[in-house]
């Protein structure tokens, strides 16, 4: 059975049963990746930025014959954001290839046609049979990232302190647990908006805008994600120079997620990329004692960064793609096939 579902109201055994699903499929598709932990699930399923809206489907089994209810053996949710819904779906293994995901993809789509939004997008982990559920239900692929992960228990700590302070004179290296401080949060914003090395993919925007910026920070705390920041301050006129932003979740605080890394145009060659990175790996180390990796995604074409990245020590590890549809194809095609 399929039917909506609001994370906010679930009772704990979905959300445990949700838990249970979300692992089995890690444990199939990746299985190098960190199990997740309840701690924030609900929080991290629940909660948004202002202005967008995410609904959710689940499939249930059915109730055992003591009336207890079914697992939750099927998720999709969709995020509506601009104009674009960004598609999230999960089919336990046990239950696969029965048809449960193309439901589930037709449940949120004819929502998201009725919402009036003209495409849906995905992210696609390659390498996984997700890639050959979209392709079969006519996505196209638009982008591919590579994800790389580095093992912190690889890392050569004092070539990594020594990286840390290369930086060229005139600029002023800062940590800040939580996010920028409220004084730094235009600049931060305006080297936000001015340059950004793309290290994520278009279906998770970054925040360009001083307001946007504080909606997105309080967001990630709000979801169970802690952010981390570290700064390259230019010191003759107090411009963020560089920012670089990793953020540990409590779904999984064994890995980390690296999020953007921008180095501002005028402020280029003076090993700024290399410094702050090193620089925030030093910090978790004793901020986040149980930290193991942390991963981060990069645009194939990036060169510059993928460089200064595998000096670290990260090695790539799948293709993460994006893939869209047009809303009205594909519910026309999905109800015709049925
Ligand atoms: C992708 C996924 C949702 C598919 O769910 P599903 O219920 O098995 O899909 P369906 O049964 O509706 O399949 C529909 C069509 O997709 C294609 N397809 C699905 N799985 C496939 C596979 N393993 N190989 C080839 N084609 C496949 C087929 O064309 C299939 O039609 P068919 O069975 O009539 O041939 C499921 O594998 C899943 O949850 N993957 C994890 C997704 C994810 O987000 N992971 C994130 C962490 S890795």
């Amino acid at each position: 059975m399929v039917r909506e579902w609001d994370p906010r109201t679930a009772s704990s055994a979905e959300i445990v049963s949700m838990l249970d699903t979300l692992n089995a499929v890690l444990a199939v598709d990746l299985p190098q990746d960190p199990p997740w932990r309840e701690s924030s699930l609900r929080e991290y399923l629940a909660e948004v930025m202002p202005g967008e809206r995410r609904i959710s489907w689940v499939a249930q089994a059915e109730p055992a014959t003591d009336g207890t209810p079914g697992a939750l053996l099927g998720q999709v949710n969709v995020l509506l954001l601009g104009n674009i819904g960004v598609l999230e779906v999960l089919v336990h293994p046990a239950a696969r290839r029965t048809g449960l995901g193309r439901d589930l993809v037709l449940r949120a789509a004819r929502r998201v046609y009725q919402e009036g939004f003209e495409s849906i997008g995905v992210e696609v982990v390659g390498d996984t049979p997700a890639i050959a559920f979209y392709e079969s239900l006519g996505f196209s692929r638009e982008y591919v990232e590579t994800r790389s992960v580095l093992d912190l228990s690889a890392v050569d700590w004092a070539e990594l302190a020594e990286m840390s302070t290369g930086v060229g004179a005139g600029y002023h290296v800062q940590f800040h647990p939580g996010g920028p401080p409220d004084e730094l949060i235009e600049a931060y914003a305006r080297a936000k908006a001015e340059i950004r090395d793309i290290e994520d993919g278009e279906l998770r925007p970054s925040s360009y805008d001083s307001q946007r910026l504080r909606d997105s920070l309080d967001c990630l705390h709000r979801r169970g994600m802690k952010p981390y920041i570290v700064l390259a301050l230019h010191e003759q006129t107090g411009e963020v120079a560089g920012l670089t932003e990793v953020v540990v979740p409590a779904q999984h605080p064994t890995r980390a997620d690296q999020y953007d890394t921008i180095v501002v145009q005028d402020h280029r060659g003076y090993g700024i990329d290399r410094a702050i990175k090193a620089r925030m790996l030093m910090e978790l180390r004793s901020a986040e004692p149980q930290l193991t990796e942390v991963q981060t995604w990069n645009a194939q074409a990036n060169e510059a960064m993928l460089k200064v990245n595998a000096e670290l020590g990260y090695r790539p590890d799948r293709d993460w793609c994006e893939y869209s549809v047009d809303v009205a194809d594909l519910v026309h095609r999905l109800d015709n096939s049925r």
